[in-house]
């Protein structure tokens, strides 16, 4: 039976949506009451409840009912979970982190309810995430806030135009990946240089988020802070001459722009 007076209906009980709904229940925006997840796996379910107290089901149907109705299931079961819904009428609205999956496709599916798409990033997971928004014709400026703080419980939120989502997927939804390989590839000079591998580990994790820290809290631009640490004839450029014989810059611009086309492609599919 559908649950009423939810302010949050989410469809699709795994890691996004979990990481979503302890940053809201953090952050208080919502009651674990006013919450309802549903999911087919049994155990998820039991999960949700012990861990956050939230309302579970195993029938999308029952989260229909709410303000907002949360779409975090993978792209490919959208059209079977999709076709299977009957939106309550005068629905408030659909938020979909669907990759691939466009507006024109949400509003064809959810006819006169507001839709607006979410791109947010794996960091999320720690409250450290970025989320951009883009909203569908007629969603209002008081909704939009309203998905805004949906996702500012795990981090920053961006609004951007719909044709920078793919782009967006390709750097910082694809980024996490991209740090993750730098970083393990500074640890591979670490060790090459001969320290054990733990210590290169904390040592290449402080550096790189150190320097975040560092160019975010004195709004320093990357180039001012490299300067900063590049004397004359010293180790520092030494090193960087070697990065640029290499072209990892360009090698960084030329997967941006592949994981922005790829984007693409999939959601063409
Ligand atoms: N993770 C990210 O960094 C990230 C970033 C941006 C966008 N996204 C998007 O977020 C969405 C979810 O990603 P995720 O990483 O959270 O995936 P996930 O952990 O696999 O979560 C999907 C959940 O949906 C459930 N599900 C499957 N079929 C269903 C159905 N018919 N009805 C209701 N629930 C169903 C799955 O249950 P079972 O496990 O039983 O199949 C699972 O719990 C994806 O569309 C992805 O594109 C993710």
């Amino acid at each position: 039976m559908a649950f009423r007076d939810l302010s949050l209906g989410v469809i699709g009980g795994g890691a996004m949506a979990e990481a979503l709904i302890a940053g809201i229940l953090h952050q208080q925006l919502y009651l674990p009451e006013q919450i309802a997840v549903s999911e087919p796996q049994a155990t998820r379910r039991a999960h949700w409840v012990e861990r956050y107290g939230v309302r579970t089901t195993d029938c999308n149907q029952d989260v229909t009912a709410a303000v907002w109705l949360l779409l975090a299931i993978k792209p490919q079961v959208f059209l079977e979970v999709a076709g299977s819904l009957t939106l309550p009428l005068g629905a408030r609205g659909v938020v979909s982190i669907l990759a691939g999956v466009s507006l024109a496709t949400l509003t064809k599916t959810f006819v006169d309810t507001p839709v607006v798409r979410a791109m947010p990033n794996t960091p999320a997971l720690v409250g450290a995430g970025i989320t951009a928004l883009a909203a569908g014709d007629g969603v209002t400026h008081v909704q939009l806030n309203q998905v805004e703080a949906i996702f500012q419980a795990v981090g920053q939120v961006v609004r951007v135009p719909e044709s920078s989502l793919d782009a967006v997927t390709g750097l910082s939804g694809s980024g996490p990946a991209y740090v993750a390989l730098m970083v393990e590839a500074l640890m591979d000079g670490g060790v090459a240089a001969g320290l054990p591998r733990d210590l290169a580990r904390q040592l290449v994790l402080a550096t790189v988020s150190g320097s975040v820290q560092l160019m975010v809290q004195e709004n320093l631009q990357p180039a001012q802070l490299k300067d900063r640490v590049t004397s004359p004839g010293g180790t520092t450029i030494a090193g960087l001459a070697v990065l640029e014989q290499a072209a990892v810059r360009g090698a960084f611009i030329a997967a941006v722009l592949k994981a922005t086309a790829r984007s693409r492609e999939l959601g063409q599919n």
